[in-house]
């Protein structure tokens, strides 16, 4: 089961931080049980509690982290803290039961951008990073100044399916050998274009944005595989789930490169992805204690 809070969050356009924080607090006990259920286990069946504590937001992160500490109390389970954003790349894990590391990892999602060299399950080296706007806040903002409402992601995915992609916008590079990445100048670049000429066809609008953004992450890809000579590419986080996307990462397969890409349902968040990740930390000796704290800006490795 996955308990969605967007319908909550759609009127205001976006996630609202407070918000998000007392509704994950009305939810949580009812998901933990019926999880148990639905699982048909009992608590003192569980070898792990594995909670994120981060990144994040610190309000929503700590309901979770809280209860997660409760349980591991009452009950004597160890306690597993969980980067987020290594819970992504172990979604792979469960789709492809085959995947092992190296592999290069693209992780893409409402709040990072990121390459990732997998080295082993729990060693990961960053290879290029977003200076700023992550690629799902670019296509958040974008869908909000054209009206398609929130998530944007995948509401411009489907427009864009209707559009061509016939509109030139600017992509910002870097000098020098670096993988990092930057998405404001195109987010910005779509929605002048939008406010100065509201007429411009909005399937076209999206279909350029959603080629341009591609096309620059294929380049850094690209660049990565030259560089580590890892010829395996899974991908992580919500914007995944893009069709575009995943079209353009399935064409580097003529080109011997080995593609993974989690099923739909594991690309947007998730707990099992978190179980995923933390059983790995879990049989790599990790444990927490209770002074655990969430950590909003944390980074992997
Ligand atoms: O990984 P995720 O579920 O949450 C975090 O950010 O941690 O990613 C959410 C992001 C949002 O920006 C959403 O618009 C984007 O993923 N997204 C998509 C698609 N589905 C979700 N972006 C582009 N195309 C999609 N089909």
């Amino acid at each position: 089961m996955i308990d969605t809070q967007i319908p909550i969050h759609e009127k205001y356009g976006g996630v609202v931080p407070e918000i998000a924080s007392r509704n994950h607090i009305e939810a949580i006990s009812r998901v933990y049980k019926k999880a148990l259920k639905d699982a048909s286990v009992e608590i003192n069946d569980i070898t792990a509690i594995t909670p994120t504590y981060g990144p994040g937001l610190v309000g929503a992160l700590l309901v979770g982290l809280s209860y997660a500490k409760a349980i591991s109390f009452a009950n004597n389970i160890p306690l597993v803290g969980v980067n987020h954003i290594e819970g992504h790349i172990a979604a792979n894990y469960l789709t492809y039961k085959e995947l092992e590391p190296p592999f290069l990892c693209v992780m893409m999602s409402g709040g990072n951008t990121q390459i990732i060299e997998v080295k082993d399950y729990t060693e990961f080296k960053v290879l290029g990073k977003t200076r700023d706007d992550a690629i799902g806040e670019a296509f958040d903002k974008v869908a909000r100044v054209v009206g398609l409402g929130y998530p944007g992601g995948p509401k411009v995915d489907k427009l864009a399916q209707e559009g061509i992609a016939n509109i030139e916008l600017p992509k910002t590079h870097f000098t020098g050998e670096t993988l990092d990445f930057s998405f404001s100048g195109i987010k910005t670049a779509v929605i002048n274009l939008h406010h100065k000429n509201p007429e411009v066809n909005k399937a076209d609008l999206c279909a350029s944005f959603e080629k341009n953004v591609t096309d620059t992450l294929m380049e850094h890809v690209e660049k990565a595989i030259k560089i580590t000579e890892i010829k395996k590419i899974s991908l992580a986080g919500g914007v995944s789930a893009n069709s575009y996307i995943r079209k353009a990462f399935k064409e580097l397969e003529e080109k011997n490169i080995k593609i993974y890409m989690p099923d739909l349902k594991l690309c947007t968040d998730n707990a099992a992805m978190i179980a995923s990740a933390g059983y790995y930390n879990y049989i790599n000796g990790k444990r927490d204690g209770l002074e655990l704290n969430a950590t909003p800006n944390l980074k992997i490795n």
